[in-house]
């Protein structure tokens, strides 16, 4: 089976240990504590589910300029984003900043409780100018009317870093217990089926068609034993698709439409970032530490508007220094339905024209049905059709 990301074995940070758990929830009651931003509570979610191994600490500012830049950490370690606890400097209590550990508190979910406990190693202020330079380097913008640098930058000018030992997942585990899993748990189910070659599908998206063929493709070419669909079950931007309705359309497809025991579905706990084919390295990094021994990057991958190229999110791995991530790329190319073959077709496959193509697009999708408008077949399984329709209906 693939290892883990840069190491020889997966290292999630969540506490299971019942005399340690019960330990560090007592000195909660004696550490100050701080309500984090949203992408920093989703970042303890990763850190320990494992998917963000082999990371243990949240970057500090030397780390997140050299991500930023080049996309490697001092240590030598290649890393596509920053994973910072961000806060607003001016709101931090001189308790806070004098404490050697701190309990950092969940937005997400009512009434703040404690979601992870870290040490302090630096508190350091990003100027201005650093800001909108590591926005730019990651996102191609330092506009916040791109939905990631506006997360970003509200967060805070200040970062607080150091190791992090992780209490609980959110709302994920809670709002999608049949959904929700850790890169641990993807990897011991991939072991117990005895699946070798495993395609990770991302998603953020109800699959639809394009979706669907893209990984009946990538499944045919690689001869692989199954198919990971792992969709985003965090925070997007507005308009995308709440994740309990997308969990409900990929489900009835995949149930409807894959045979038996081929697909695995399930979901991870992260804000999108929508930062391109910078996101697309680190979803690779998590399905490398998932088990998988491939991820589908198609047209636009993590994108959003137009800041990046339709295959920057695939030319980027060939900047990747040579064995640095194991897991293979499996480059999609623009799907579309052609009327003349009658079925969904990578652009490269088929020998028709523009003049045959119906463009299939999650944008789309979602502009049909906000419009009232039915789903075609070309679009969508009549089945999931349904479903979004249903859940337009209720806007
Ligand atoms: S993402 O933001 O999670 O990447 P989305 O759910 O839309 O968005 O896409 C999931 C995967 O399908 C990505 O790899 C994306 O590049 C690919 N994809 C979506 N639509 C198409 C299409 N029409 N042609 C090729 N690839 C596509």
């Amino acid at each position: 089976m693939i290892k883990p990301y840069g190491s020889e074995i997966l290292t999630p940070l969540l506490v299971k240990d019942k005399a340690h758990r019960e330990m560090l929830l007592e000195e909660v009651e004696k550490i100050p504590s701080v309500v984090v931003s949203s992408a920093a509570a989703a970042n303890a979610v990763m850190l320990g589910g494992g998917y963000f191994n082999p990371l243990n600490a949240y970057m500090n500012l030397a780390d997140v300029l050299a991500v930023a830049e080049g996309m490697q950490m001092p240590s030598g370690l290649m890393w596509p984003t920053p994973v910072v606890n961000l806060l607003k400097g001016a709101a931090l209590s001189n308790e806070l900043k004098a404490a050697a550990k701190i309990a950092l508190r969940d937005p997400n979910v009512e009434g703040n409780p404690v979601i992870a406990i870290q040490s302090v190693d630096k508190i350091e202020q990003m100027s201005a100018e650093q800001i909108s330079t590591v926005c730019k380097q990651i996102y191609g913008t330092s506009s916040t009317e791109h939905p990631g640098v506006a997360a970003f930058v509200a967060a805070g000018d200040t970062l607080i870093s150091g190791t992090v030992e992780v209490l609980n997942f959110s709302y994920f585990s809670t709002d999608f217990p049949e959904t929700f899993r850790t890169a641990v748990e993807i990897r011991n189910e991939i072991k117990e089926r005895g699946w070798e070659t495993v395609i990770a599908f991302q998603t953020r998206n109800p699959m639809h068609r394009a979706h669907e063929e893209l990984c009946r493709m990538a499944q045919k070419e690689l001869d692989a034993d199954g198919i990971l669909v792992h969709m985003l079950l965090g925070k997007l931007k507005k308009g995308d698709i709440p994740a309990e309705v997308r969990n409900a359309s990929i489900k009835k497809m995949v149930e409807l439409y894959f045979p038996e025991n081929t697909v695995m579905v399930s979901g991870y706990g992260f804000d999108m970032l929508y930062a391109g084919p910078r996101e697309a390295v680190l979803h690779a990094i998590f399905r490398q530490n998932s088990g998988c021994s491939h991820l589908i990057v198609g047209r636009d991958h993590a994108g959003v508007g137009d800041y990046y190229g339709a295959f920057d999110a695939q030319t980027i791995f060939d900047k990747i220094p040579e064995g640095a991530l194991q897991i293979g790329i499996f480059r999609g190319d623009h799907t579309v339905w052609c009327n003349k073959c009658e079925k969904v077709m990578m652009m490269r496959d088929c020998p028709h024209g523009k003049e045959d193509y119906l463009l299939l697009s999650g944008t789309r999708v979602r502009e049909i049905l906000a419009n009232g408008e039915a789903l075609p077949p070309e679009f969508s399984r009549p089945e999931v059709a349904q479903i979004l329709a249903e859940y337009y209906q209720t806007l």
